[in-house]
């Protein structure tokens, strides 16, 4: 059976890279990439692979069930990648049920839609997950995230998407879906919205505005290149075992503080600046609620498993993110216009 695959959430961050990767190396299959274009979708991430045969775009939101259940019948989606999701976790402690709906409730509407499709056929099937390592909640200064570590979430974010975890396993258990999941670190690189931490302060060195460290700056996150995580994800959906785990991680901790001087001291060369003008940016604001201390990743089951192993190097994929945001900086103002500017003020008032 030929296979025609549902991408959610591909015109975000993660999910351009992954539908990217599938449209070019895969002809023979079908990408149908769903994404409702909230102000973290951006048709402008695809536009070099738009025109290709095999890649389709659906503007529809997956709380929406009975468009939903629809565009699985008349399409057949043999399989479903699902990154669609609100992935901020200050938006998030402004509005959770926002994150409730769309994590939670719109993974349920996709589960079912996929159940009713294929239930008792489900051979050659699959629903992969992707989710977050934010699902075990915080770590003290050692140890590392396995995939056996419990979940205790902390955000609400974090709490959504390990709720919708669950969700995905219980179809597996209950119904016998075949699904994968896996659990990965903070990304970083091209495409990603500056919200996030690296972007933004890429941003706002840029604009010579503050770069806002939250609390003490030593919060901890095992950072990836996103392109690592496409690949990972790809290698997962073709080889992982169904109804199992996956941690995807970076090998690479740093400390939020060290990580904004490192970034200030790779742009500082980059544009030319005297060495340490943009660090003088660096400014420590209230710090986030609930805040996880340390985020580090055991990705030894899916390198020993699947011979998965980051490709670049820290320095490597930070030097190429700086430099796509130096080349398109166009897409920067074109996001951090209208709707950014009033989620910055709320943000980062008095900042
Ligand atoms: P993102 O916010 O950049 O993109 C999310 C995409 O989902 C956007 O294109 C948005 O328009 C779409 N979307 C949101 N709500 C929708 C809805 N109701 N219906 C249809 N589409 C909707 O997110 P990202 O950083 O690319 O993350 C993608 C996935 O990977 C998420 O599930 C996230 O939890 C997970 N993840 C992210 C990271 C990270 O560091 N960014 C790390 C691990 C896991
Ligand atoms: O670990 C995976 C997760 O990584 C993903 O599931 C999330 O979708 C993704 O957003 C990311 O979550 P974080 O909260 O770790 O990422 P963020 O870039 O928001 O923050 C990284 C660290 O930097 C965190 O300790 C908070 C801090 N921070 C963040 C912002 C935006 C600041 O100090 N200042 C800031 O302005």
């Amino acid at each position: 059976m030929k296979k025609k695959i549902l991408i959610t959430g591909g015109a975000g961050f993660i999910g351009s890279h992954v539908v990217r990767r599938f449209v070019t190396k895969y002809s023979d299959y079908d990408i149908f990439n769903l994404d409702s274009l909230t102000y973290a979708g951006n048709l402008e991430n695809l536009k070099d692979i738009e025109a290709y045969p095999n890649y389709h775009f659906i503007k529809a939101d997956i709380t929406d069930e009975a468009t939903i259940n629809k565009l699985f019948e008349e399409h057949q989606f043999t399989d479903v990648l699902h990154l669609a999701a609100e992935s901020h976790v200050d938006r998030s402690i402004t509005d959770p049920l926002a994150f409730a709906k769309t994590n939670i409730l719109g993974t349920m509407i996709l589960l079912n839609a996929f159940k009713n499709l294929w239930s008792e056929r489900w051979d050659g099937h699959r629903f992969y997950h992707i989710s977050t390592d934010e699902v075990y909640g915080t770590l003290g200064e050692t140890g590392l995230f396995t995939e056996t570590t419990s979940y205790d979430p902390n955000s609400p974010y974090s709490a959504s998407k390990a709720s919708s975890d669950h969700f995905v396993r219980a179809y597996g258990e209950t119904y016998g879906m075949p699904y994968v999941i896996t659990n990965c670190s903070n990304n970083y690189g091209p495409n990603h919205f500056p919200e996030k931490l690296i972007p933004l302060c890429i941003n706002n060195i840029l604009t010579g505005k503050p770069l806002p460290i939250y609390g003490n700056g030593k919060y901890t996150r095992d950072w990836l290149y996103v392109i690592d995580h496409a690949i990972a994800i790809d290698l997962v959906f073709h080889k992982g075992e169904n109804h199992e785990t996956y941690n995807i991680g970076g090998f690479n901790e740093w400390q939020n503080i060290d990580l904004v001087r490192e970034l200030c001291k790779q742009m500082d060369s980059k544009l030319g600046k005297d060495e340490g003008s943009s660090e003088k940016l660096i400014t420590f604001v209230k710090d986030r609620p609930g805040h996880d201390l340390r985020y580090a990743i055991d990705a030894s089951k899916i390198n020993q498993e699947l011979g998965w192993a980051p490709s670049v190097t820290f320095e490597e994929g930070l030097s190429n993110t700086i430099d796509w945001y130096l080349n398109n900086e166009d897409w920067l103002q074109e996001v951090t216009s209208g709707n950014y500017q009033n989620y910055y003020q709320n943000q980062y008032k008095g900042e």
